[in-house]
């Protein structure tokens, strides 16, 4: 059985994020193939990168980090619900996932977006970052729309068609995330 964690990706007061997040962890919650846990970003309270060293070189000094990276580490993979801010993640979670580096390695990810254009472009960004870091993006994604999935562009109410997408999406979640957590076992290389 693997662990997943569903991160909630905006810290703003108010956010939609939350909402989305919750949505995603009930889907989650009534599966029999994997654990879930929300990740709140808010939680961690992680300042902008403070760290001497870079992340590549495996040495936390802080304890904000060291506690953000047992959290990110205990997972087999990870679903991200992105906000879209100039069309890209918001600084927050930019930051958060620079913090850390083999932390990431050799997972699988799904993505949640939501935003105008269903947060699209952000989820775009966020793939090109997850490649660097060695994280295996599944194609299946949930795109959520301020004007169709949500009231007043802030009150969440998905579209029946989103709880299908979203499904998709878990499955293949947990069908990657198994996989690469063999791969793991098997000796992959982690930290080049
Ligand atoms: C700083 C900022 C920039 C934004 N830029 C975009 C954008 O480029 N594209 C878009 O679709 N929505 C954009 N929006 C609207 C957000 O998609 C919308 O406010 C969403 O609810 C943000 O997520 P959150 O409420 O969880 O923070 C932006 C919102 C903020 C606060």
């Amino acid at each position: 059985m693997i662990n997943v964690a569903i991160i909630i990706g905006s810290t703003r007061p108010g956010r939609n994020g939350e909402a989305v997040a919750r949505w995603i962890h009930d889907l989650a919650a009534e599966r029999d193939d994997a654990r879930f846990e929300l990740v709140d970003l808010k939680d961690f309270g992680l300042p902008h990168l403070d760290e001497a060293m870079p992340p590549a070189m495996g040495r936390y000094d802080l304890p904000h980090t060291r506690k953000w990276a047992d959290k990110i580490a205990s997972f087999d993979a990870y679903v991200f619900v992105t906000p879209e801010y100039n069309h890209s993640i918001s600084g927050a979670l930019k930051d958060a996932i620079d913090f850390l580096y083999g932390e990431w390695h050799n997972k699988a990810a799904g993505f949640v977006g939501y935003g105008s254009l269903g947060g699209a472009r952000a989820v775009e960004h966020l793939r090109l970052i997850m490649g660097e870091l060695k994280v295996a993006g599944v194609g299946a994604q949930v795109a959520l729309f301020l004007s169709s999935d949500f009231e007043n562009f802030s009150t969440f109410n998905p579209a029946a068609h989103q709880t299908r997408a979203a499904t998709a999406m878990l499955d293949e979640v947990v069908a990657w995330g198994g996989a690469l957590k063999e791969l793991r076992a098997g000796g992959a290389p982690a930290h080049t």
